[in-house]
């Protein structure tokens, strides 16, 4: 960061956000197809620095499969019961792996309507039909159901399940497994010791579609979730959260205002409790970023820190309550502080992004990546219906402080608890416009962060960290963008 934006910016003296401020261009000394815009979050690697927001109507599985499917993350919204982010999170660990260990079975007596409530419940296209001595005895898929409705209600598995299962031995190589999915012409091969079932694999997982995913050490597909600092209340619900613990990555603490003593005590209670790494958050300042690195003593888990307060397009924290740290101003903070105490935590600059030409600014300011809820919201996987106003396609975005969103009680700790909080709602609730594939959305933010980098003379992450970036005059605002025309902007 250049002096003259540390003392303006970085001082308490201006609180400068994406609109203030310009990447100084640099010097282009590479080749431009090598950019490499790939980022760390702790032990995980992104090809995508690109996150989508912990929002109802932002990412559920859906979204959450296909952001690491592309290669960035999708953090799940936790605006439901445990029991349903448990659901969702065994989906997205399931969604695509070498081995699935966790097969959904069905038992060889069941109807054909269990099979299709399993299937829809689970969002899986087949699922293995097993006896009482539990050993593998058919394969029932989507493609089986009779076409006639009324069957459905009587019909039997076993009568339309396929008898004849060819399976593997466990321990076969990915390239046995193509080969014996290929000379059979089949998209599911169940591993088998004995007739027991030991996992399953399937061709869309085996297929290198997706060259650019996140995956974990096994293979499957990165899953994050979003958690309240709050330890569980009672023993079912600590429980549950073991077992969510177990198809998650990594937990993102999730509420407006993180420096807080009753959340940092309560998030360090729920790290004794699980395995999964941390990221902390929201933050906007270097004093409250340099206490929790260095007064906390939190263990490992500890991986990242999220900044940012009151930048949200759906966000009214700052209109109700004048406190705030816009996303810009909240990651230079941050990202010195990190700088001086623990370079190896990562930064996540979270919300206010309206360009692709923010995603370039946030990083030249220290970010590590991005999150975004406004990008996502009108897309094709976030949740909710696509609706037509005034003949244009739209989806619904709401803020998780919104009055909208806390009709339910998951969600009202991410904000002040108690009757004010309800009555001074810190978000809004409105339409974007529907934008189709989530692919389309990041190819446009991925060439955005490229060609700023290219600009900005960097190569890649670390050396985008490192270029030169100021404070942009009024005047300068309004030359930056497109002017004197006849009116279309
Ligand atoms: P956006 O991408 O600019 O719309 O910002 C999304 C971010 O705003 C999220 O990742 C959250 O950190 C934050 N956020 C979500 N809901 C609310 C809210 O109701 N009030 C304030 N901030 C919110």
């Amino acid at each position: 960061m250049t002096d003259y934006f540390r003392k303006k910016v970085h001082s308490d003296e201006i609180i400068a956000t994406f609109d203030d401020m310009l990447i100084i261009p640099g010097y282009t000394n590479f080749d431009i197809d090598k950019i490499d815009i790939s980022s760390k979050l702790g032990k995980y690697e992104f090809h995508v620095p690109i996150i989508s927001s912990a929002m109802d109507t932002v990412t559920a599985e859906e979204m959450a499969i296909k952001m690491a499917l592309l290669g960035g993350l999708g953090v799940l919204h936790r605006n439901c019961s445990l029991q349903k982010q448990l659901e969702m999170v065994r989906k997205v660990k399931r969604a695509r792996s070498f081995v699935i260990d966790d097969v959904a079975t069905i038992k060889v007596d069941a109807k054909l309507a269990e099979a299709k409530m399993r299937m829809e419940k689970d969002g899986i296209s087949g699922i293995v039909v097993i006896n009482d001595e539990n050993k593998v005895c058919g394969i029932f898929t989507k493609r089986d159901f009779p076409y006639k409705e009324e069957i459905m209600n009587t019909g039997d598995v076993k009568d339309y399940m396929t008898k004849n299962v060819v399976s593997i031995d466990p321990g076969a190589s990915r390239e046995e497994a193509l080969e014996m999915l290929f000379q059979h012409r089949i998209e599911k091969l169940p591993i088998t010791e004995n007739g027991h079932l030991k996992g399953l694999i399937t061709t869309k997982d085996l297929k290198p579609e997706f060259p650019l995913a996140s995956k974990d050490e096994e293979g499957r597909l990165l899953c994050a979730l979003a958690l309240s600092p709050k330890f569980p209340e009672n023993i079912s619900s600590l429980k549950l959260l073991k077992e969510i613990d177990h198809y998650t990555d990594i937990f993102f603490i999730d509420v407006a205002a993180f420096y807080k003593d009753v959340d940092i005590r309560g998030t360090k209670n729920l790290m004794e409790s699980l395995e999964s790494d941390f990221v902390l958050g929201n933050i906007g300042t270097y004093e409250a970023a340099e206490f929790l690195l260095t007064k906390c003593d939190f263990s490992e888990q500890f991986i990242g820190l999220k900044v940012g307060m009151g930048s949200g397009s759906i966000c009214s924290t700052s209109i109700q309550t004048g406190v705030g740290a816009p996303t810009l101003y909240a990651t230079a903070q941050v990202a010195d502080a990190i700088a001086d105490y623990n370079p190896k935590i990562g930064l996540i600059a979270d919300g206010g992004f309206k360009n692709p030409g923010d995603l370039p600014k946030a990083i030249a300011v220290g970010a590590d990546l991005i999150m975004s809820g406004h990008f996502f919201a009108g897309c094709e996987e976030s949740p909710g219906y696509v609706d037509t106003i005034q003949g244009r396609k739209v989806k619904v975005y709401r803020g998780m402080g919104s009055k909208e969103a806390r009709t339910s009680e998951f969600i009202l700790d991410r904000y002040i608890e108690g009757e004010s909080s309800k009555t001074l709602p810190e978000g809004v609730s409105d339409y974007v416009p529907f934008v189709g594939s989530v692919s389309g959305v990041l190819s446009t933010l991925k060439e955005g962060l490229r060609n700023g980098m290219i600009y900005a003379g960097a190569n890649n992450i670390s050396n985008m960290k490192k270029a030169k970036v100021g404070i942009i005059s009024n005047a300068g605002q309004i030359e930056q963008r497109p002017h004197d025309l006849m009116g279309r902007y």
